[in-house]
């Protein structure tokens, strides 16, 4: 319920603009947000380097509905690949088919990820495209399947989310194309026509999906704060005798930062999602969504401000 209402806010620009000017919700967002400049994203970037964590860069932003727009996101991805090079940051990048013109075009958001690929591998780097909302999974599959897995190979990666009713044949056919998966549970509201309504039956996708990566899959991500989950997988491993090597753990900033040191502390790889720009607002409002407490946190403290104000 409340979780349908944030997913709601997070599609509304007029709050966005209203919750932009109120320092508060700015604050709060710094939480989750590596400030709104590509500098600030290299910092928090060399920060999680020196805990021996690697990082995925995305500049927040979704669908964009000119050519100009998508080719300026475009341009910005290179630039953060082009920086994370020249900074000697142990990183890479994640992007949005729908910021690089999915809704305009096929072929635009095509132009714009080749672009983004070409400089990816010739500094023998990654561009991960993240999953959206469901009417875009087919489209998204079908640009990584037809026209970019084929030709860039290891530098491009795919998200496949948990919760989809579709996902373990999706799986299925990324494992035999030997695609790299990063397996979510995923953060849109979605009809039960196509998705589990039930989060146990999310849950439980998702350790079976995970299984089969691990044990099939190239390179997997494993990306949940679920600890259940988290301590399913290292059993698995070690049952199956899957080294550390072949796998990553991946989080979001600002989110359970001592369960990030623990997994590195055990030895297992862990990559954290690090979002940047000034364009956080539906971001924000998918993580306040995913736990209540957060609300908790900001109601706190516009209390306490209220009373320090008096
Ligand atoms: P769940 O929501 O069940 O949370 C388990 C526990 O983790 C909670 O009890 C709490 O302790 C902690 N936790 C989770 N979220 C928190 C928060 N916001 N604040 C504080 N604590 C929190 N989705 C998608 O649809 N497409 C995508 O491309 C991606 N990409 C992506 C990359 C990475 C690296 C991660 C970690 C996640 C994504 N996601 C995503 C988001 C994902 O689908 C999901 O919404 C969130 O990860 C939350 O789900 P959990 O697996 O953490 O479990």
């Amino acid at each position: 319920m409340l979780r349908s209402a944030f997913l709601w806010l997070s599609e509304r620009r007029g709050v966005f603009n209203f919750v932009k000017r109120n320092g508060l919700a700015r604050r709060f967002a710094s939480r989750f947000v590596a400030g709104e400049t590509l500098d600030t994203a290299i910092a928090a970037a060399r920060d999680l380097n020196q805990r021996d964590i690697t990082v995925t860069l995305d500049l927040l932003g979704e669908s964009v509905t000119s050519r100009e727009e998508a080719r300026e996101a475009s341009n910005q991805a290179v630039e953060i690949l082009n920086r994370i090079h020249a900074s000697g940051v142990r990183g890479n990048v994640s992007v949005k088919l729908t910021q690089m013109g999915l809704d305009i075009d096929r072929t635009v958001a095509l132009e714009n990820m080749t672009r983004i690929l070409d400089r990816a591998r010739e500094l023998q780097s990654f561009a991960r495209i993240d999953m959206e909302a469901s009417a875009y999974v087919e489209p998204t599959l079908d640009l990584f399947r037809n026209g970019l897995h084929e030709r860039f190979g290891d530098t491009t990666g795919v998200v496949i989310q948990s919760m989809l009713r579709r996902s373990a044949d999706d799986v299925a056919d990324l494992i035999a194309r030997h695609a790299r998966v990063r397996l979510v549970k995923g953060a849109y509201s979605e009809p039960a026509s196509i998705a589990f309504p039930d989060k146990r039956d999310v849950d439980r996708s998702f350790a079976t999906l995970a299984e089969r990566l691990l044990a099939e899959g190239n390179y997997p991500a494993i990306a949940t704060h679920d600890e259940r989950l988290i301590r399913h997988v290292t059993e698995f491993v070690a049952h199956e005798g899957i080294a550390n090597s072949r796998f990553e753990f991946q989080m979001l900033y600002g989110v359970r930062r001592d369960l990030q040191d623990r997994l590195r502390r055990e030895g297992y790889n862990v990559r954290v999602y690090v979002p940047f720009g000034t364009q956080w607002y539906p971001y924000l409002m998918r993580r306040l969504g995913e736990r209540p407490a957060n609300v908790a946190f900001i109601v706190g403290n516009l209390l306490k401000e209220t009373v320090s104000r008096r």
